[in-house]
């Protein structure tokens, strides 16, 4: 089943999400559906809550970045009540995008290495280290989790810049080619 992504603006995205159990039900039917859900989006990494679902889930299958970024070959990995332990190393931009924010596209600063701990679709625990661009997908998923957006971290200036596209992805006014709810559709804009 393809869910619709929830679109920016929608408080649901501003929410911090809660842990599973291993009775959460239909668990491994709703991994299979948020991967279908970004391949049809042509997404490389999607969080629960983009589907409105406030658990600490997210999904990644980096391999679309494969041929510019050879690193992300093979990345697809399914991350349940991550937690980041730690971030280090030196900070780097990354032009960075998202299936909520269609359209939009800005450089992000962010370090470059984490430590975390999650668990995967079998319930193994991990404690791993990632970096590059790995970590980077991973950041902005994990950001989810907590109700923080990319377009959170860019300059004052440059959210100024971007608003009005913004609040028209709210309202409904994007050309994203996959469905969406939206939470100001219809809304006059004022
Ligand atoms: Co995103």
């Amino acid at each position: 089943m393809i869910f619709p992504i929830v679109a920016f603006g929608h408080p649901n995205l501003r929410k911090k999400s809660v842990e599973i159990d291993q009775n959460y039900p239909n668990l491994d039917q709703l991994i299979d559906d948020m991967y279908q859900t970004m391949y049809e989006s042509n997404g490389v990494g999607l969080a629960a809550p983009q589907i409105n679902k406030q658990i600490r889930l997210f999904v990644i299958d980096a391999n679309p970045f494969s041929d510019e970024i050879p690193e992300s070959i093979d990345f697809k990995q399914v991350f349940i009540n991550a937690k980041i332990i730690e971030e280090k190393g030196d900070k780097w931009d990354f032009n960075e995008g998202c299936l909520s924010i269609p359209g939009i596209n800005e450089d992000v600063s962010r370090s470059s290495q984490i430590q975390i701990q999650y668990y995967d679709q079998n319930w193994q625990f991990h404690d791993e280290i990632y970096d590059g661009i790995k970590a980077r997908i991973i950041q902005h998923e994990y950001d989810h989790l907590e109700g923080v957006l990319f377009v959170d971290h860019i300059s004052p200036l440059r959210k100024t810049m971007i608003k009005g596209k913004l609040v028209d992805i709210s309202r409904g006014k994007t050309k994203a080619e996959y469905r969406m709810i939206f939470p100001n559709l219809n809304k006059k804009r004022i």
